[in-house]
């Protein structure tokens, strides 16, 4: 199934095919042309906008035996570029730190940073989710960082730097990725349709990096998904039906933090919602219909055969387990008051106030 490792068969290899962070690849590559290198870089910002993919890059570009001075690209055919590009060189080290969080993990690190490098000019280790790390494991990696041999690069990278203790920000130099405009996410689609001979409505490929959120790779594998459900024929239609299932996600998330009455979680579920750039109106629409398919199974079981022209079995059976987490007098209030809410959703002049209030009066 080729389709679905389209993020991995299009990651860039060459910084000049990267997308949308020109400002931190004009900078890495003078840096590289002067071999101005640092020891500890911090690549920071959302998922899918190449941080990994640029991490890979400078590694490449750093131990390139064909780059000469004032080059910056790596050459993509030497030994070492080939090695990293099939994953197989021994002196670049990927440690996700996502699941290698604990000491012993990073005790093996500075272990291991003691050895110069095999083959290469550098030895370099890229860390991702870099957040995740534990508080000896920064302190572990504090140590290296403090006084690391010449030959040791650090390229830590994660979505939440706000995360990272301040002792390890003073000492990486940090660049900023930003989320992918949507025309750059449009013509990146277009170009992998074209490369896979993907027939596309033009519609439908603004709706998928819509939904993407600035984030390429979860446009790319939304993409290699759809093309195969539709057999290479992407229609607007198509994506609307994909995408319909992913807000069904959405508002069943919510419903969920509802009934577990967690107000501070509804509150900072809708403002990631309305941040995100959802309608607040049709997502209170939405959560309406949701709370009355409940109500109805509530009341009896076999109302079932109303819902069942707007739903598939399987929803059905999740939504008959959901209603047995549901109080009838609860849900019949929570909708009165919604009912409200969609009302004055239309006039508010602070749009996600109607529904804090909701969060905050009736979650109780
Ligand atoms: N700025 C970008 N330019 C080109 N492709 C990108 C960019 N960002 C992401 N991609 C695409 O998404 C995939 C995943 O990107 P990755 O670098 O792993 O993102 P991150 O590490 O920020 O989550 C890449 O393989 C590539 O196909
Ligand atoms: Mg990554
Ligand atoms: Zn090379």
């Amino acid at each position: 199934m080729p389709q679905l490792v389209f993020y991995r068969k299009y990651r860039p290899q060459s910084f000049a095919e990267v997308i949308n962070q020109k400002n931190t690849i004009k900078t890495l590559a003078n840096a590289l042309k002067q071999n101005q290198i640092s020891h500890a870089y911090l690549f920071a910002g959302p998922r899918g906008t190449g941080k990994t993919s640029v991490a890979r890059l400078m590694a490449k570009a750093l131990n390139c035996e064909n780059r000469k001075t004032n080059e910056f690209e790596p050459c993509n055919k030497c030994g070492s570029c080939q090695e990293i590009n099939e994953g197989r060189a021994i002196d670049l080290i990927e440690i996700d730190a996502a699941s290698n969080r604990g000491i012993e993990d990073i005790r093996a690190l500075r272990e291991n940073v003691k050895f110069p490098p095999l083959k290469s000019k550098y030895k370099i280790f890229i860390i991702d989710e870099a957040h995740q790390l534990t508080k000896d494991a920064f302190n572990a990696l504090l140590k290296t960082l403090e006084e690391p041999p010449p030959y040791i690069i650090f390229i830590l990278a994660t979505t939440e730097p706000e995360k990272l203790p301040a002792t390890i920000l003073s000492r990486v130099e940090r660049y900023d990725f930003k989320k992918l405009a949507l025309d750059d996410i449009i013509g990146r689609l277009k170009y992998i349709c074209h490369q896979e001979n993907i027939k596309f409505e033009e519609e439908a490929l603004r709706l998928i990096a819509l939904y993407s959120e600035g984030g390429l790779r979860d446009a790319e594998s939304l993409l290699g998904q759809i093309s195969i459900v539709t057999n290479q024929n992407i229609t607007k239609e198509s994506i609307e039906t994909l995408v319909g299932a992913i807000n069904l996600e959405k508002i069943k998330r919510f419903i969920d933090i509802l009934n577990k009455k967690d107000k501070v979680k509804a509150i900072e579920y809708i403002n990631k919602i309305y941040d995100d750039g959802y309608d607040l109106e049709i997502f209170n629409k939405e959560v309406l219909d949701y709370l009355r398919k409940l109500l109805l199974l509530k009341i009896s079981p076999g109302l079932a055969e109303i819902l069942e022209r707007e739903l598939t079995q399987e929803e059905l059976t999740v939504l008959f387990k959901q209603a047995q987490n549901w109080e009838t007098n609860v849900l019949e209030r929570l909708l009165r008051k919604l009912t409200e809410v969609q009302w004055q959703l239309k006039t508010s002049p602070v749009p996600t106030l109607p529904l804090e209030l909701f969060i905050s009066e009736e979650l109780i």
